[in-house]
């Protein structure tokens, strides 16, 4: 066996899990009414139909005063129990068990959908929500001991194997623990001891409430990675105080707050298994199973850190909202076959931050198991003859599924490659695991039958001449053409001719943001990598104003502001002008109104939108007898939509 660490099962309190592998908490804003949802049901049930060995639910919230999500389940009231049953039911048919996580999140929360104060040891608000809270008075603390305990009753009788209390990143637990949130003088405050009163007695009223024999553990913040902060040594401490409690039967980890977010769900700028060293650091100190999470998305890094006993079980998160079957595959030796996550945040994290139903750009069944999830793509009635012509994620993802459905598929890119716009992408500083999009299809491709044309431009005539039944086009998009006064002018290129090395640039740069996003600030960090001095002007309030969502916007700006690049806000850019060497770049403030002119540069760079590539559609409009567009050549959107559409018209036609 390839993995014979990850696949050896763990004794976790009184219940024993048949491999290492957690499909770790993470919010899937897909309850109803806030009760557990059928489509909840089949979104954990297919990670342990895919294998996963555990799989902990997202927060539930144990009080009223916590509703920092709209659609968080409110395990307060009694009314879950039956919707708990069937996802436990579901989920138990697999061999895999299931944890609930409870939490309150304390300051970091929002009272305006409560319409409650938000509660917390002290009146320190939080960075991201920046409520100041109620500081809780005595009364309050027992008050959510007892929640605490009515919830855990539920969660047992809802048929879970385990509870996991959140004493992690985004909890009330951890700010009673740490001294840059708790700065009480009471008995719940000052010494550790003190520190540990509260979370204390929300562990032993779940113990008490659950009985010795259930599995009961908490999810610490290993490190808060901030000055004043819980560091490693002090967690290592309290775990120790934890464990000696007698109380818990595991030690799941977490990382960071929300002072520094971009820690918690680290992107693809992260470095891969990230905090594997605090898991070992606590491991070292306490005999119970510890569990590791962040950015280990592939089987072989997970075995390497069981092999050498830096953690007992290994937390997967975003790489199972991506592939349910990683557990499966690894087992199986199906390495090829894995879909592996490239940490962009933007269908996870990025829709959670928004209040939108979970999703992946990788994975358009996320949330959707039911109808998309495995085992639910039929053959088509009739075969079809389908030509494709765009190779990028929209045109593969199209291909894979017309083949898989028994079409006779032709996919055509007059690119000596597949992945259109990604191969672009991922030349952007730290973009290249962007790229490894291309490289999950690709595999699936090559194993397919769908005939691959490279390197071969499709006309209409030939399209017309070939007369397959079905013709789907995915050109994609480009950069527009004239998207400001005097863009046609010398010394002036977009981001694709930069990141293509196409573009011939002085040391001087001009970028103009109208992106907010990685094909701006990527393209930016790029060129002062290559030591440019690089000058940014936006529209926007900020640069980087699309990458809160991902938790790209600290360290982007951190990055780019250590290069030297500056920032220029609130610019309409109306014209840019003057001869290589001596550019100038014209707009006014959108808030003042007041004209400015920047310059002198040698280059000015341009991200000011895509336009389509419709041109074969409308030519074949009307001609063939079906005709479908999808992607960017309807309109330049995100990977997600061009995945999206590709995956859908697969299944349709
Ligand atoms: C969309 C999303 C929501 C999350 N919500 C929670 C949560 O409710 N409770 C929790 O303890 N961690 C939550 N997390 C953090 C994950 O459990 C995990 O620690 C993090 O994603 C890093 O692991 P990964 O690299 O395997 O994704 C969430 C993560 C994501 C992506
Ligand atoms: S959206 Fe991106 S980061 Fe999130 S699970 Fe999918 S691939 Fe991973």
């Amino acid at each position: 066996m390839m993995f014979p660490n990850l696949f050896s099962p763990l004794k976790i309190g009184t219940v024993e899990v048949k491999n290492r592998i957690s499909f770790q908490p993470h919010l899937t804003n897909l309850a109803v009414g806030n009760l557990p949802s059928e489509r909840q049901m089949y979104y954990w049930g297919e990670r342990a139909k895919g294998g996963a060995g555990l799989i902990i639910t997202e927060e539930l919230t144990v009080h009223p005063t916590d509703m920092s999500y709209e659609k968080l389940i409110d395990v307060y009231h009694s009314e879950v129990i039956p919707g708990f049953k069937k996802i436990t039911d579901y989920v138990h048919q697999y061999d895999s068990k299931i944890f609930a996580q409870l939490n309150h999140n304390g300051q970091q929360g929002d009272g305006s959908i409560s319409r409650l104060p938000v509660w917390a040891p002290s009146p320190v608000p939080d960075v991201l929500f920046r409520e100041v809270p109620k500081a809780m008075e005595p009364e309050d603390i027992e008050e959510v001991t007892r929640y605490f305990a009515k919830s855990a009753i539920h969660v047992r009788e809802g048929g879970f194997d385990g509870i996991e209390i959140q004493f992690g990143h985004s909890s009330l637990a951890r700010q009673f623990l740490s001294p840059l949130t708790n700065h009480r003088q009471d008995e719940y405050g000052g010494s550790l001891e003190n520190r540990m009163r509260a979370p204390l007695k929300f562990i032993s009223a779940v113990r008490k409430a659950v009985g010795n024999d259930f599995t009961l553990g908490i999810r610490m913040c290993a490190d808060e990675m901030i000055p004043g902060g819980l560091d490693l040594a002090q967690v290592q401490e309290i775990c120790a105080r934890f464990e000696a409690s007698g109380l818990i039967d595991f030690m799941d980890l977490s990382i960071a707050t929300f002072y520094n977010l971009y820690l918690v769900e680290g992107s693809m700028h992260t470095p891969l298994g990230y905090t594997i060293p605090l898991a070992a650091g606590v491991r070292e100190r306490i005999k119970l199973p510890v569990f590791c999470t962040g950015r280990i998305n592939d089987p072989v890094m997970a075995e390497k850190v069981l092999a050498s006993g830096q953690a007992d079980m290994i937390g997967m998160c975003r790489a199972l909202i991506c592939d349910p079957f990683l557990p499966k595959k690894a087992l199986e030796g199906r390495m090829d076959d894995i879909r592996y996550c490239i940490a962009c945040n933007q269908g996870c994290i990025g829709r959670i931050g928004m209040n939108k139903a979970l999703g992946c750009v990788q994975n358009p069944a996320v949330g959707r198991e039911k109808e998309w999830g495995e085992g639910t793509l039929t053959k088509a009635g009739v075969k079809k003859r389908v030509t494709i012509v765009g190779g990028g994620p929209a045109g593969m993802w199209a291909a894979k599924m017309a083949n898989r459905r028994g079409h006779q598929v032709t996919l055509i890119d007059r690119a000596e490659n597949l992945g259109g716009q990604v191969i672009t992408a991922m030349k952007g500083t730290g973009r290249d695991e962007f790229g490894v999009i291309i490289r999950n299809e690709k595999s699936q491709i090559d194993k397919s039958g769908v005939t691959v044309k490279l390197g071969m431009e499709a006309t209409t005539e030939q399209l017309l001449a070939d007369k397959a039944d079905v013709v789907i086009v995915a050109t994609g998009s480009n950069p527009k053409k004239h998207p400001v006064g005097g863009a046609d002018g010398p010394a002036i290129f977009n981001v694709v001719q930069v990141l293509n090395n196409e573009a011939e640039l002085g040391e001087k740069v001009c970028l103009i943001d109208y992106d907010g996003h990685q094909r701006a600030t990527a393209t930016a960090e790029f060129l002062a990598n290559q030591g440019k001095k690089v000058d940014m002007i936006t529209s926007s309030l900020f640069i980087c104003a699309e990458l809160g969502p991902t938790q790209d916007l600290y360290s982007s700006r951190q990055r780019l502001l250590q290069k030297g690049v500056t920032f220029t806000p609130d610019i309409a850019v109306m014209e840019v002008g003057g001869e290589a060497g001596a550019k100038t770049v014209k707009g006014f403030n959108v808030y003042s109104n007041v004209w400015n002119e920047w310059g002198p540069y040698d280059s000015i760079v341009l991200a000011m939108g895509q336009q389509v590539d419709d041109a074969l559609y409308m030519s074949l409009k009307g001609k063939v007898p079906e005709l479908y567009r999808i992607g960017d050549c309807v309109s330049p959107r995100k990977v997600d939509m061009a995945i999206w559409e590709g995956h859908k018209i697969g299944r349709e036609i």
